[in-house]
């Protein structure tokens, strides 16, 4: 453990190093069985982009975020193929599995008040995780869709489904509800369950709660930033649009929003780029609101990914992808 997975190891000895990496395995679409190959050769033969699968297995092991390099490479349709695969073993594998552990451990009749309070608390996270992924599915994963195949519709943004999603207190509320639900459990769980099959049952919890929260980060820090590369490459279809909305292939920026930009770039606080520029803060609010709409690009991750594509700044001049 503690170093970067490459092409050319054996998947068999990527697994063995951390058993985790068979859920990513298995959510890329590659079955068990590949006896010594290597990554690339097994992802080449499964149709998995290399760099893509290795990125993920890096970010979910290690903690390792993509390089700029590797940023520019990975494939959207990979990334989502595998949100989507994630998002049907949690609802339709993981969570009933757990939920029959439950069950077969504790009297949930309604004679049996804490069992039955458990198993209602269970089905109300649950209804919350199906109702955030059913938005997730709808919202954002049907326009990266679009956005793949050239469409963009004018009134939709990743930036909308972007403060959803981080902003929004929907993970909040999710994680308090399990975490009310892990502590009647450990609490209140009457002497009578099944201790065994229990402590699976909330074993299984626990691992779900992780899986689910290396999920939401995938989604914010590598997901998000490649769409919004892509996104700014695709043209919005609107036919009614002003000329004057539309990009110009001029360089649209002045060389103060340059500067602003390379400040973000370097993960510098808007009041660090004022205090360095000798400007106010909110003058640095007003530049990145105009360099925001000019460039129709809206998140940090986004300026860098725009930053380097466009020569502002360079690949080595940056180590961390802001994220805020
Ligand atoms: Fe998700
Ligand atoms: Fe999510």
């Amino acid at each position: 453990m503690g170093h970067k997975y490459r092409s050319n190891d054996s998947l068999a000895e990527l697994i063995s190093d951390d058993f985790r990496l068979l859920q990513v395995m298995s959510r890329f679409g590659i079955a068990l069985g590949f006896g010594d190959k290597t990554v690339n050769e097994v992802c080449r033969e499964n149709g998995v982009d290399t760099d893509t699968f290795l990125a993920v297995c890096n970010f979910i092991s290690q903690g390792l975020k993509p390089s700029f390099e590797e940023y520019l490479s990975l494939h959207v349709e990979g990334l989502l193929t595998y949100l989507r695969n994630s998002h049907t073993f949690f609802l339709d594998f993981e969570l009933p599995a757990i939920r029959r552990k439950f069950v077969n451990a504790v009297d949930c009749s309604t004679q049996n008040e804490i069992g039955f309070l458990i198993l209602k608390f269970f089905d109300d996270y649950v209804a919350e995780i199906k109702r955030h992924q059913e938005y997730e599915a709808e919202h954002f994963f049907q326009y990266v869709d679009g956005l793949m195949h050239g469409r963009r519709p004018a009134d939709v943004c990743l930036q909308h489904f972007e403060d959803d999603h981080t902003h929004q207190n929907d993970d909040q509320m999710i994680a308090r509800k399990l975490s009310d639900l892990k502590n009647i459990i450990i609490r209140y769980s009457p002497s009578s369950a099944n201790k065994e099959e229990l402590n699976e049952a909330l074993l299984n919890l626990f691992e779900f709660e992780k899986d689910m929260e290396s999920h939401t980060l995938l989604e914010d820090t590598v997901f998000i930033p490649v769409v919004s590369m892509l996104e700014s490459q695709v043209d919005v279809n609107d036919e009614e649009s002003e000329p004057e909305n539309k990009k110009s292939d001029k360089d649209p920026l002045s060389q103060r929003e340059k500067e602003i930009i390379m400040g973000v770039v370097k993960g510098q606080t808007n009041k660090e780029i004022a205090d360095s520029l000798f400007i106010a803060t909110h003058t640095v609010l007003t530049h990145r609101r105009n360099i925001a709409r000019k460039l129709d690009i809206h998140t940090p991750a986004g300026l860098v990914i725009y930053a380097i594509v466009n020569g502002i700044v360079k690949v080595d001049e940056i180590r961390d992808l802001p994220i805020n």
